[in-house]
């Protein structure tokens, strides 16, 4: 239960804001009372979710940010701190869908794949931790991997890239920050209920798929709201990688553990699995 969990007098920062798991966890941090600073691509959608949170009687400021660019960070961070003098809670979430068999894969789309979802989070990393760590006061930095960041998907290779990376500078960093008080999870999602296979990059043999793909996340997914909560559990307990939902993702996850070649035939079957609509 995370209903007793105060985020009052904290701010937060969350990335990819307007819409999904971004928009889920802005509001239920504001609710719980943290000054939410939402910030999305689709300047739009950052204004529409700050707008839903003021009607609740919550806090938030918008703003249009593209997370592949360093200096767009920086210049977010610099806005932040000099409002709020401090940041509690920093939730690298933006990111961005991709699948296509290699032969359809190009250089291009590793490079926005790899650009919004690793770097994004890297350069948000950059621009706000070292901020945070001068304010004096403990923080949490929240970065939204994936199960493809601790389980493989065929197809999926530039996005379980990205991912992967997630979870290792997360790991390096909490290793590196606990001590100093910045707690840093990697928070892994499954199957969520969100636009982002509708709108992802899909290649090649993936393509004939996306609209059955689309059609099985809304309708077997998760609640992005599921996924926020465990963002507030993680802030009130500080678990490093968070597998969410569980039943999704924890038997995968730790078949993997066990052994890689384990989750090869599954990382095989995905694509049959979603394209079953
Ligand atoms: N939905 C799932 O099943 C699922 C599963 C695992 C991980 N994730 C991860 O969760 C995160 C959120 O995804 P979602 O499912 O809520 O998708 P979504 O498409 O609903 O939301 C993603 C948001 O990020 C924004 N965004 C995209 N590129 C951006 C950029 N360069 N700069 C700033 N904002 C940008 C989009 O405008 C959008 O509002 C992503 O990192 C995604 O990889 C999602």
């Amino acid at each position: 239960m995370t209903s007793h969990v105060s985020l009052t007098g904290q701010v937060a920062v969350v990335t990819g804001a307007g819409s999904g798991i971004g928009r889920a966890s802005a509001l239920l941090l504001a609710r719980h009372g943290a000054r939410v600073h939402a910030a999305d691509l689709n300047g739009a959608s950052a204004e529409a979710v700050a707008a839903e949170i003021d009607k609740t009687g919550g806090a938030a400021v918008p703003h249009t940010l593209d997370v592949s660019d360093p200096g767009a960070l920086e210049a977010l961070a610099e806005w932040v701190f000099a409002a709020e003098r401090h940041v509690d809670v920093l939730h690298n979430n933006a990111g961005i869908g991709h699948a296509a068999n290699i032969e359809a894969t190009t250089i291009a789309d590793w490079q926005r794949v790899i650009g919004v979802n690793l770097l994004g989070v890297a350069y948000g990393i950059q621009a706000f931790v070292p901020r945070m760590l001068r304010q004096g006061r403990p923080a949490s930095v929240i970065n939204t991997a994936s199960m493809a960041g601790i389980v493989p998907t065929a197809k999926m290779a530039p996005y379980c890239a990205s991912k992967y990376g997630v979870v290792g500078l997360s790991e390096a960093l909490n290793a590196e920050l606990s001590g100093r008080g910045i707690h840093v999870s990697a928070i892994c999602p499954g199957i969520i209920d969100t636009p982002i296979i509708a709108t992802g990059i899909m290649r090649g043999d993936v393509a004939a798929i996306q609209g059955k793909a689309s059609d099985f996340y809304a309708r077997r997914g998760a609640s992005p709201d599921e996924v926020a909560e465990a963002v507030l559990r993680t802030i009130a307990k500080h678990r490093l990688i968070v597998p969410v939902p569980r039943r999704q993702v924890t038997i995968p996850y730790l078949l993997h553990r066990l052994s890689p070649q384990l989750t090869q035939p599954l990382a095989r079957g995905f694509e049959r699995i979603v394209s079953r609509g």
